[in-house]
């Protein structure tokens, strides 16, 4: 199934729960949470009380992707705050095994991402661990970057190895995407899309409709 995931890290902040609300009415599956924490990555976004406030707005699922060190110590608090599926650093996490439990304990889904240049063989001892791997297609901190084109072959990689071992597990694809490219990691074995600047200029229902024509036709091919 493919799924798109509208970062509203590119939305109008001064009313985010109405634009999370037109990406959730038209259709887009989940919404995805960008947090950062000024220290695995340059930037800062968001937290808690945001995210708990947006959880009025919409019953999507909740994909929370945390740029944060050592993102286990906020795992309780998110999973309050009403995250579906949370997803944290290969980088970040000096116990990955250890952080992925926790998430799994509590009750959430787990994800792990990795950063553009970080090997997908890194995941080999967790792959059968994880419902999604996150694979970053921009360096990770900001919207509106540009797709760095080799990390098509991580997504390519990555699909074979879970092939291998029988596993369906769920691709993500974070950072460039847009409607000119997403045909291309779909056919590269990715399934989940997230997309800031491309959903959120212009019109947004627009744009989350066009994404979802483009999945409807290609599952049907
Ligand atoms: C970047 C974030 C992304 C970002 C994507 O660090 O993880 O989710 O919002 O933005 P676009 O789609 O504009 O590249
Ligand atoms: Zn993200």
């Amino acid at each position: 199934m493919y799924i798109l995931a509208p970062s509203i890290l590119s939305a109008d902040f001064s009313k985010l729960g109405e634009d999370v609300k037109t990406v959730s009415d038209a259709g887009a599956q989940y919404i995805h949470l960008d947090v950062m924490d000024g220290a695995f990555v340059p930037s800062i976004s968001f937290g808690m009380p945001v995210i708990s406030s947006l959880r009025k707005t919409t019953d999507r699922v909740f994909d929370v992707h945390m740029m944060v060190e050592e993102p286990g110590r906020y795992a309780a608090d998110l999973k309050a705050a009403g995250a579906d599926l949370l997803c944290v650093h290969q980088e970040a996490c000096r116990h990955l095994d250890r952080t992925i439990n926790q998430i799994k304990e509590l009750g959430m889904k787990v994800g792990v991402a990795l950063n553009p240049a970080t090997p997908v063989e890194t995941l080999s001892c967790v792959l059968d661990q994880v419902d999604m791997i996150l694979l970053m297609s921009v360096n990770p901190g900001f919207g509106g970057q540009k797709f760095i084109p080799y990390t098509l072959d991580k997504i390519r990689k990555l699909r074979a190895m879970l092939n291998e071992r029988g596993l369906q597990t769920d691709i993500q694809v974070d950072g460039g995407v847009g409607l000119g490219n997403v045909r291309e990691l779909m056919d590269a074995g990715a399934n989940v899309f997230v997309a800031g600047s491309a959903v959120y200029k212009n019109d947004a229902a627009a744009n989350v409709k066009a994404f979802l024509e483009i999945f409807h036709e290609e599952a049907n091919k």
